[in-house]
């Protein structure tokens, strides 16, 4: 961390002199730095004004999901559910963030079965027995929020329910994890303790972000077991926890299309997403 001497002005722009300013508060954030905790930049802490952005922005997401879970069943096409998607975010005077994001596509992830995440809507027909994650972030008045659910749909098998609610589990473990000074690693850590249990693997390459002012903001968030104690957790930092659980291997491949991450065995995967605030007690689920 870098810090301004104690008569130059705050970093934070009050225009004060730092030692009139948040040189107290660093002074402890330093004392978490020495015990091993990776200190976040200070700006990825929201204020009060972007926390009620993003939770406008979250409520928003969770009713698109709400309406993609009311609609969604067997031989509608995952093309569809962009349309739903795409249309609800508009009207409600929204933008999808992932059309046009880095090249994507499509105003929302389909991702059936083997596909781990990013899967692009296209005319692919949904069927019985499929599960699904739909993957859904909302920009309302600049303001960011990402969350995605699981759909089974008719009559999948035990195996597939089993492995959908081991990801929502996973999820809420991960959740339960987040505390105000502790450290992000234990996020991982209680995921890969629950999945280790159950003979699940969880997916390495990609992880959760920190979001709210752009769609992947820092800090990063894997959801498997590291040494230290990670990142250190401060209240006003909003960042997603998506855990990907696979049936098989853990590895990763992406599709010639670029986006599509799949199953390198070919096994099932899920993924529940929440966009998570740290409070000075907890947390609060945004969407
Ligand atoms: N919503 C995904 C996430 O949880 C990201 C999708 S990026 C896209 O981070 F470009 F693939 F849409
Ligand atoms: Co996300
Ligand atoms: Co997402």
């Amino acid at each position: 961390m870098k810090r301004p001497n104690r008569n130059d002005l705050c970093w934070c722009g009050s225009g004060k002199k730092y030692k009139k300013c948040h040189i107290e508060l660093d002074n402890a954030i330093y004392k978490y730095e020495e015990q091993g905790y990776v200190i976040p930049s200070l700006n990825v802490i929201k204020s009060e004004k972007q926390i009620q952005g993003i939770r406008k922005s979250g409520e928003l997401t969770r009713r698109v999901l709400d309406m993609v879970g009311d609609k969604i069943k067997a031989g509608i096409t995952t093309d569809e559910i962009n349309t739903w998607v795409s249309e609800y975010i508009t009207e409600n005077g929204g933008i999808a963030a992932t059309l046009n994001y880095n090249g994507f596509p499509k105003s929302v992830c389909t991702s059936i079965n083997n596909v781990i995440c990013h899967g692009i809507p296209d005319d692919t027909v949904i069927k019985a027995g499929d599960i699904i994650n739909v993957d859904v972030t909302s920009i309302l008045d600049g303001y960011y929020s990402d969350a995605s659910r699981m759909f089974i749909i008719g009559e999948a098998s035990e195996a597939a329910i089993k492995l959908v609610e081991a990801a929502k589990e996973a999820l809420r473990l991960g959740i339960e994890a987040v505390k105000p000074y502790g450290g992000l690693h234990a996020v991982g850590v209680a995921i890969q303790e629950y999945c280790d249990k159950l003979g699940y693997s969880i997916v390495k390459d990609l992880g959760g972000h920190g979001v709210g002012i752009k769609f992947h903001e820092e800090p990063h968030v894997d959801h498997f077991a590291k040494k230290g104690k990670g990142v250190l957790l401060l209240p006003g930092m909003v960042f997603t926890i998506e855990p990907m659980i696979n049936e098989g291997d853990y590895h990763c491949e992406v599709l010639d299309d670029e986006w599509t991450v799949v199953t390198r065995d070919g096994s099932l995967s899920a993924q529940w997403e929440h966009t998570i605030l740290v409070t000075e007690t907890g947390v609060e689920i945004i969407v």
